[in-house]
This record gives structure tokens, sequence and C-alpha cells, in this order.
């Protein structure tokens, strides 16, 4: 029997819509539904093992040959460009990337400013196109907290609902680009493994359709 198609999914808010798209595609995905805290899953067929990570590894899975194919968000992928084709927008977990701060907060001031962000690379070549020399402070979550403590003038952080923004009375200043899951695949299992292929016109044909995840 040949070998199975190897994937790392993103473990949290990309797993359920992940596996929805799966489904669509026509894997039975029921064997992920029985799971308890295990966090690699065969299906039983034996064409697919599941490898359930954080989004700041799947990258490393990819890249290093571990798992065949990745679904991360382009917020991770912005940071972390290298060493995998980035084959597919999936067109699932949409969002954005955004400034953000409170309404105290007066953009236009002379002074250096001060951006905290989990996304050093994406702040940086923002304000970079923007000719302005920003301080960036690297934090690794709960971002909102930074310009209310005034760890930091502003934000760079990923806006879904807008929910976390409103409840800590912060407000955007501009929009930067979408934000959504992408399918990467290991540079050699693109070629060696045929079934790469097939999922990805697969999950093409899906996407083309627009079927609603
Ligand atoms: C992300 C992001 C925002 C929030 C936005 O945080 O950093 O804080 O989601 O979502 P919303 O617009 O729907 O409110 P996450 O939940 O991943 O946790 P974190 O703060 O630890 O990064």
């Amino acid at each position: 029997m040949s070998q199975p198609l190897t994937i790392a999914f993103t473990k949290g808010r990309l797993e359920k819509p992940t596996v929805e798209l799966f489904e669509k595609v026509g894997y039975d995905m029921t064997f992920l539904s029985e799971k308890n805290r295990q966090l690699i899953l065969n299906s039983p067929d034996g064409s697919l093992r599941i490898l359930l990570v954080k989004a700041a590894d799947v990258t490393t899975y990819v890249r290093k040959g571990v798992a065949d194919l990745g679904v991360v968000g382009s917020d991770v992928l912005s940071e972390n460009p290298y060493g995998y084709y980035d084959m597919l927008d999936l067109n699932i977990g949409v969002c954005k990337f955004s400034v953000a701060s409170t309404k105290e907060f007066d953009p236009i001031n002379h002074q250096r400013k001060r951006i905290a962000s989990k996304y050093p690379t994406v702040a940086s070549d923002y304000f970079k196109e923007k000719n302005e020399d920003v301080e960036i402070i690297q934090i690794q979550g709960s971002v909102e907290l930074a310009p209310i403590l005034d760890l930091a003038d502003a934000i760079v952080d990923i806006v879904e609902t807008g929910t976390t923004l409103k409840e800590n009375g912060l407000f955007i200043l501009d929009d930067i680009c979408r934000v959504s899951a992408h399918l990467i695949v290991n540079k050699s299992a693109l070629k060696h493994h045929s079934a790469v292929m097939t999922l990805i016109n697969d999950l093409e044909i899906v996407i083309e359709k627009g079927v609603e995840i």
C-alpha cells in the first residue's frame, strides 16, 4: 500500500473549516471528530495522516518534509516565507491585517512611533512602504493591551470580527491586507507524490465552485 498523505493542520480556529473543506472535497474526515487529545490521526483506509500543530509550526513540518502539505494562515506565511511552495488560497479563515490604536492616539504626531505586533515583518514592511521609521515591539498575543497600557502607540494585528478591538476600545487606523488559510506543500513532495497533485486539483475545483464553507 502507498504511503499516506501527511498533512499538517493548524490547531484551533482553523481546524473546523479545514475539516469541512476536506469533507467537501470528498474525504471522510469522521476519524478526526473521534479524537480526544491525539495529535496524529490516521484515516481508517490508510490514505491520510493528519498532524495537529500550532500555526507557527506548520511551515517547519512542511519545510522539513515531515508533512507533505500544510494548511496555515497567510499571516504565518508572511513571517515565514521560505522553504515550501504556497499552492492555493483556500478561502477559509478569512480576516485582515490592520493597524489600530486608541481614540486618543494621533497618527500624525512627529515622534518615532512604537508599534506592537506578533507580526514584525508585516508591521515593518507596512511602515517602510510609508517611509516611516518606527520601533517594532514584538509580543506573542493579547496585542490589544499594548496601546492601552502605553507599551506601544499602535498595533498591527489580525482583525476578524472586530470584537476584540471594540471590547478593548481600539479603532482601525488602516487596513493592510487580506489574510486567509493557504495550502502549502513540501518542495519534493510536489514532485514525487501524485496524491498531492490530485488533492490540489480537487481543492481547486471545490474553491472555484465557491462552495460556502
Ligand atoms: C486574534 C488576533 C486578535 C483577535 C481578532 O487573536 O490577534 O486578538 O484574534 O479577532 P476578532 O476580530 O474576531 O475579535 P487570537 O484569538 O488568535 O489570540 P492571541 O491574542 O493570543 O493572538
